[in-house]
């Protein structure tokens, strides 16, 4: 089945970067033009563009626009430094925020004077771009010869087009799968409280035209039951050295439960998202989120005023859940304190 892969959600255009509102979708695909890196750094904490890969991308663009600010001043490489620091600070939990600044922030070190940073770091962001992509791609060739012929694969979040440069980690994956002609029926967990997967997901599949279903996450456990679900694949915000991995709320328990249904459960995610410096899960931050998301669903109250609120954005699913981690060099199986390490050479 030929498969469409028109969606790109961050470009650069008239000197600005250009993202679109993620918050919007799909009611309204409203784009933002941002030329300071501060405005950027705001639009990540805010879910402008989120997503571990897609944040990164936009990190180095941000980088780009800091030294474009600060190259008339003197000292721009310490400005620059601290203009780094805001921007890793707008998310915690998804490493290639962090991964993609620090190594902006190391190019321009290497660099001394401020406009010649400048046109690389400008460059640099574009080839992080078309690396994403081309990355994702190979990683789909990965991890396309692991889903079965046909059947039920079960997604969780967003983890394409828009969560990444373009085509996507666990949903270029799939969107591999089918191209090679396998027969997957798509089973989109909308993924509360954000609805990454009812906003996002959906709108991605639709337009793309990948068939799919979209489920209430409550209802994972019963299409396993079914037996409807053949394989689970998800992404990745950071994994640690030794393959705990983490990812958005409600991956764990869909770990948990492919085990208990004896399917598969892959993670998806480029080497960037592999933290080597994390020797275990219990290192890594979780977001936590405003209440106002867990309390109202699409802007309106559901529960009474007043009540206290958990949103933790993010969980840890133990390597010892995970069946294999696809990343652009391959696949890695356990155990991962090695596998993971022989893929990063
Ligand atoms: O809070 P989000 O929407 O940024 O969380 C995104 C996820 O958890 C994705 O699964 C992950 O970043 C992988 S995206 C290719």
């Amino acid at each position: 089945m030929p498969i469409v892969d028109n969606i790109r959600a961050i470009r650069w255009e008239d000197h600005q970067l250009c993202l679109l509102d993620q918050r919007l979708l799909p009611q309204q695909e409203i784009w933002l033009q941002l030329g300071d890196y501060r405005e950027v750094a705001v639009a990540i904490t805010q879910m402008v563009v989120r997503g571990a890969p897609a944040i990164g991308v936009t990190a180095a663009y941000a980088m780009a626009l800091a030294v474009q600010e600060m190259q008339q001043f003197s000292d721009w490489q310490q400005r620059l430094a601290g203009a780094a620091a805001e921007i890793k600070a707008a998310r915690p939990t998804a490493v290639n925020l962090a991964w993609a600044t620090d190594r902006q922030l190391t190019l321009a070190q290497g660099e001394s004077a401020a406009d010649r940073a400048a046109t690389l770091l400008l460059q640099a962001a574009h080839d992080l771009l078309e690396q994403d992509i081309a990355d994702n791609q190979q990683m789909g060739r990965h991890g396309a010869a692991l889903l079965p012929e046909q059947g039920g694969i079960l997604t969780h979040c967003n983890t394409g087009s828009l969560a990444t440069g373009g085509y996507g980690t666990a949903l270029g994956v799939i969107r591999a799968g089918i191209s090679a002609g396998k027969q997957l029926q798509v089973y989109a967990d909308e993924t509360r409280p954000w609805l990454q997967g009812a906003r996002l997901t959906a709108w991605e599949l639709q337009k793309d035209g990948i068939p799919f279903y979209l489920n209430a996450d409550s209802a994972a456990a019963y299409l396993m039951q079914q037996g409807l679900i053949q394989a689970v694949i998800v992404g990745a915000d950071r994994i640690a050295a030794n393959g705990d991995t983490a990812n958005k709320i409600g991956t764990y328990s869909l770990a948990v439960l492919a085990q208990y249904h004896q399917i598969p459960f892959y993670v998806a995610a480029p080497l960037s998202t592999v933290d080597f410096a994390m020797p275990a899960g219990e290192g890594i931050i979780i977001e936590e989120r405003p209440d106002s998301e867990v309390r109202q669903c699409a802007g309106h109250d559901v529960a009474p005023a007043g009540v206290k609120v958990r949103n933790p954005a993010f969980d840890v699913t133990p390597a010892a859940l995970i069946t294999a981690i696809i990343t652009e060099k391959g696949v890695a199986r356990p155990d991962y304190l090695h596998s993971l390490a022989n893929q990063r050479g």
